[in-house]
C-alpha cells in the first residue's frame, strides 16, 4: 500500500495561491509572529520569577531543541501540502482522521486569541495613554490602583480589545502579501530600534549593573523539575508553534526557501528580542530598587512605575507600549490567520466573510476573558477564571498535543523520503547533517520531552 505522504497534493487545478515574495519577506512574517506579548510579557516575568540567567539558559536549549524542531515540522507540512492547517492534513493523508490536529488546532487559535486580546488591548490602552502623557503619577501606588480601575472597568478594556481585534482584522483583510507580508515588514524595523533605544536609555542608568547580573549570572540551584516545564511550554509558545500558525505560514513558503535555515534564524532573532526586552527591563527595576518578580504585572505595574521615574520616562514609556503594540500585532495577525485560511480554503468563504466571522467569534469568546477582571472577577470554570482557563487550556494542553501531533505526523506518517526533500529542497542544499539530527529529534527528542509536559500539565505526572 502505499504510503500517504506519497500521494502527491494535487495542486494543478488549484487556483494561484497568494503566498509570501521574498527570503526577507517570510522572515519578517514569521518572526512578526513569534515576536509578541510572549517577549515582552511572558519572558521577563517568568525569568525574573525562576531565578534568572539559569531560566534564560534552559530556555535557551528547550527552544533550540524542541521549539525548533516543530518549527521545522511544521514548515514542512505546509509547504509540502501547499495547503493551511486542516487542508494540508487532509491533502497529506487522505481519508484519514488526521485533519482532527487541524482541527484542534484552529480551537487553539480560538483560545489564545481570546486572552490575547485581552492582553494586547490594555496594552494598546498603555500605549495611547502613555503618548497622551496620561500614564504619569507621582505616587508609586496611584500605578497600582490606576491598573485595578482600568481592569475592574467593564467598558473600556472591551473597547481596547475590539480596537485590537479591529486592526489586526484590517491587516487579514489585505491578504498574505499585501497585509501580513507589508505589514510585518515595516514594523519589525521599528520595532527593534524603539527596543534598542530603551535598552540603551535602561543601560546608562546608574545601577543598571545589578539588573545585568540578574539576567547573566546563572544560578542553577534555583533549577528544578517545574522550571524545564514552564521554559518548554514558554518556547512553544514564543515560537508560535504547535497549532498550525507555523503549518499556515510554511504554505505561503515557495520552494526556493531554505527551510531549516528560516526557522533557526526566526529562533534565533526571537531569543534575541527577548533579551533585549529584558535588558531594556532588569537594569531600570533594579536602578530603582523595585522587585523583578512582580509577575504578569511587571509589565503594566512595574514598568510604568520604573520608567516614569527615570530622566526622559515619559519618551521612553510611550516607546515601550509602542513597541510592544507592534508586537502583539504581528502574533495576532498570524493567530487570526488560522481561521480565515481555513475558512477560504476548505468552506470556499470570501476573505471578508471570513475575516468578519472570525473576529466576530473572537470578539465574542475574548471578551468573557476581558471581563474577567471585571464583571464575570467572581465566575470560574474548573477553579479558574474565563482568562486563566483559555490561557492555560492552550499552552499547557492544546500547544504541547498539537506540538505532538505535529512530530507523530511528519516522523510517521510522511515518508523519510518526503522529509529529506522537504528540508533539502530536493537535495539542492547541502545540509544533510543538520537535517539527520532533525530527523533524530522529530522522531524521538522532541515527543518524549513534550510528552512529559503534557503529561505533567494533566496531572498524570509529577516532577
Ligand atoms: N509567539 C507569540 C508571542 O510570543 C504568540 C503567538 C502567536 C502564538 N501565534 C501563536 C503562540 C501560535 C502559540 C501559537 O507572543
Amino acid at each position: 500500500m502505499a504510503k500517504y505522504s506519497e500521494i502527491q497534493p494535487q495542486t494543478k487545478q488549484a487556483p494561484p495561491r497568494e503566498g509570501f515574495t521574498s527570503t526577507l519577506g517570510v522572515i519578517a512574517a514569521t518572526l512578526g509572529s513569534a515576536v509578541g506579548l510572549g517577549n515582552i510579557w511572558k519572558f521577563p516575568y517568568m525569568t525574573g520569577q525562576n531565578g534568572g540567567a539559569a531560566f534564560l539558559f534552559i530556555y535557551i536549549v528547550c527552544v533550540t531543541v524542541v521549539g525548533l524542531t516543530i518549527m521545522i515540522s511544521e514548515f514542512i507540512i505546509g509547504r509540502h501540502a501547499g495547503a493551511a492547517t486542516v487542508g494540508a492534513y487532509k491533502k497529506l493523508a487522505p481519508g484519514s482522521k488526521w485533519y482532527l490536529a487541524g482541527t484542534s488546532n484552529i480551537l487553539a487559535a480560538f483560545l489564545i486569541m481570546a486572552f490575547y486580546t485581552t492582553v494586547a488591548g490594555w496594552v494598546y490602552a498603555y500605549a495611547f495613554q502613555a503618548m497622551t502623557g496620561s500614564l504619569s503619577f507621582s505616587r508609586p501606588e496611584d500605578y497600582k490602583l490606576a491598573f485595578a480601575s482600568f481592569t475592574g472597568d467593564p467598558w473600556l478594556p472591551l473597547f481596547w480589545q475590539w480596537i485590537a481585534l479591529a486592526v489586526t482584522g484590517a491587516v487579514i483583510l489585505a491578504g498574505v502579501k499585501n497585509g501580513i507580508e507589508r505589514i510585518t515588514k515595516t514594523l519589525l524595523p521599528v520595532l527593534f530600534v524603539l527596543l534598542l533605544l530603551c535598552d540603551v536609555r535602561a543601560l546608562t542608568l546608574d545601577g543598571a549593573s545589578a539588573g545585568l547580573a540578574f539576567l547573566f549570572k546563572p544560578d542553577f540551584s534555583k533549577i528544578t523539575g517545574v522550571t524545564i516545564l514552564l521554559a518548554l511550554g514558554l518556547s512553544f509558545f514564543k515560537l508560535s508553534v504547535g497549532m498550525g500558525t507555523m503549518t499556515t505560514y510554511g504554505s505561503y513558503i515557495d520552494k526556493n526557501q531554505n527551510l531549516i535555515s528560516t526557522a533557526a534564524k526566526v529562533m534565533f532573532s526571537d531569543t534575541l528580542v527577548s533579551i533585549l526586552a529584558g535588558i531594556a527591563i532588569f537594569p531600570a527595576v533594579f536602578a530603582f530598587g523595585f522587585q523583578p518578580d512582580a509577575g504578569p504585572s511587571l509589565l503594566f505595574l512595574t514598568i510604568p512605575m520604573v520608567f516614569s521615574s527615570m530622566p526622559l520616562g515619559q519618551l521612553f514609556l510611550a516607546m515601550f507600549f509602542v513597541l510592544t503594540a507592534i508586537a502583539a500585532t504581528g502574533a495576532m495577525i498570524s493567530l487570526l490567520e488560522v481561521p480565515v485560511s481555513y475558512l477560504c480554503e476548505e468552506r470556499k468563504w470570501p476573505r471578508w466573510q471570513a475575516t468578519a466571522a472570525s473576529v466576530l467569534g473572537i470578539a465574542l469568546l475574548g471578551s468573557t476573558a476581558t471581563l474577567s477582571t471585571s464583571t464575570l472577577s467572581n465566575f470560574t470554570l474548573f477553579g479558574k477564571t474565563m482568562f486563566d482557563l483559555f490561557d492555560f487550556a492552550s499552552s499547557n494542553i492544546l500547544l504541547p498535543a498539537g506540538g505532538i501531533a505535529i512530530a507523530i505526523f511528519v516522523s510517521r506518517v510522511l515518508s523519510t523520503k518526503v522529509i529529506f526533500a522537504e528540508a533539502t529542497n530536493n537535495g539542492q542544499l547541502k545540509n544533510h547533517r543538520l537535517v539527520t539530527a532533525y530527523y533524530f529529534s522529530v522522531r524521538y527528542l522532541a515527543p518524549i520531552a513534550i510528552a512529559i509536559i503534557l503529561l505533567n500539565s494533566l496531572g498524570l505526572v509529577k516532577l
